[in-house]
């Protein structure tokens, strides 16, 4: 097995240069919320992959799944009719109140669908326009469109003119979503807390604005729930803690368990302005990512959903009581369920703190200009909050 050092010489000749200087560390394998690197070294995870790994690792079910279908088969194409595949949407639909569902193999993808599937509708309904509204600080990925989409100047610049036409609406700003959405507009995307940009929260009322905004102008209303979403805030979908009616939901990240899909989920009458050729992908939907899917699903029932709320509540009280401790480095505590922020004062480095927490044993990630972002995997322990609590306090107070 290669050590580190190896492997960091091989990335960096090998890799295209996109990811920078990673964090200095290779993990091996994984148990619970426990990561362990190749030096055998263990680390107590607040990151989950992105907020991917909501069952944390090595779960006894999700190996068995995955490893009984990779066993049998993986991949057929969409050619064909596929039970984990048929099953996956039936579950997702009943869980969402949605009417169908598109598998792809990530977030970026599947908001890809969601925005040419109201492109589609716009275009049937002999709307001749391509605008869309955005929010400012938003992410939707990494494709062209996604990337239009995302409302961060910095992603846009080098990659001009982009797809379609955007306008960036500030986040909460009441009368600027109504000045930004017209006649002209196919459709509103949203995400209900903003994490790429800073673990950001909408409020209810504004997502429901949003929704009788474009229900009076007739554009459709595209709920980016793809890291919001599996259960991360709390409820299955946070628009449905908010209620909040949306015509698209994407999901992807925690989907998988860790393997590659995304969904788009869309109401009946929605999805019907898709026929057959409008969209496709060769990997979507594979039964082995809709196997381990299914699986996760399964998992996301009331007692896992309780779990989320009464550890995210616990994670964020015991930030709040940080903050009153030491509020001249602490500016805000955001988020809801276990998808947390925590704003650092003006100089704070948020990155700083997140190498300092590294070298205590604690993965964290960050978020926007200054915020380290928790988005740990569900199966986390009071005692892993104590523990990075403490470490925390020590390292804030030693700045
Ligand atoms: C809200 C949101 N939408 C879309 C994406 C893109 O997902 P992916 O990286 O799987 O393409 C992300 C990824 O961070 C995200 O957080």
């Amino acid at each position: 097995m290669m050590d580190l050092e190896q492997i960091k010489q091989l990335d960096q000749k090998y890799y295209m240069p996109v990811f920078g200087e990673r964090q200095p560390v290779c993990f091996t394998h994984g148990e619970g919320a426990k990561l362990y690197d190749t030096a055998g070294r263990q680390y107590t995870d607040f990151f989950a992959g992105i907020a991917v790994n909501a069952l944390g690792y090595a779960d006894a079910g999700f190996v068995k799944t995955v490893s009984e279908q990779a066993a049998k088969l993986v991949h057929t194409s969409s050619q064909f009719y596929n039970e984990p595949q048929a099953t996956l949407a039936r579950a997702l639909c009943e869980k969402t109140g949605m009417g169908r569902v598109f598998f792809a193999n990530s977030g970026a993808e599947a908001n890809e669908c969601a925005v040419k599937l109201a492109k589609m509708r716009a275009f049937k309904r002999g709307k001749k326009t391509a605008h869309f509204v955005a929010l400012k600080n938003s992410f939707h990925g990494r494709t062209l469109l996604t990337l239009t989409a995302t409302g961060q100047d910095k992603f846009h610049e080098p990659f001009e003119p982009g797809a379609y036409n955007w306008t960036y609406i500030d986040a909460n700003d009441f009368e600027m979503a109504k000045n930004a959405i017209n006649a002209d507009t196919c459709a509103v995307i949203f995400e209900p807390v903003q994490g790429e940009g800073g673990v950001l929260p909408l409020s209810a009322e504004y997502m429901r604005h949003l929704a009788s905004l474009c229900k009076q102008h007739g554009a459709l209303l595209i709920a980016d729930e793809i890291q919001t979403g599996m259960g991360r805030t709390g409820t299955f979908l946070a628009i449905e803690g908010a209620q909040v009616e949306a015509d698209i939901v994407t999901l992807a990240k925690a989907l998988g368990g860790g393997l590659p899909i995304g969904a788009c989920l869309a109401k009946e009458e929605t999805a019907a302005y898709f026929s057959p050729g409008d969209h496709g992908s060769t990997f979507g939907g594979g039964l082995l990512a809709c196997a381990a899917a299914n699986y996760v699903v399964g998992r996301m029932d009331g007692s896992m959903l309780a779990r989320v709320r009464e550890l995210g509540q616990y994670l964020k009280d015991a930030l709040c009581a940080l903050q009153d401790k030491l509020p001249s480095a602490i500016k805000e505590v955001r988020g809801a369920g276990l998808m947390l922020g925590m704003e650092l004062m003006e100089g704070g480095k948020a990155a700083q703190v997140r190498g300092q927490l590294f070298q205590k044993g604690f993965i964290v990630g960050t978020a926007g200009a200054n915020t380290l972002r928790l988005v740990p995997p569900y199966v986390i322990s009071k005692a892993d909050v104590n523990a990075l609590l403490d470490a925390l306090h020590k390292i804030l107070m030693e700045r």
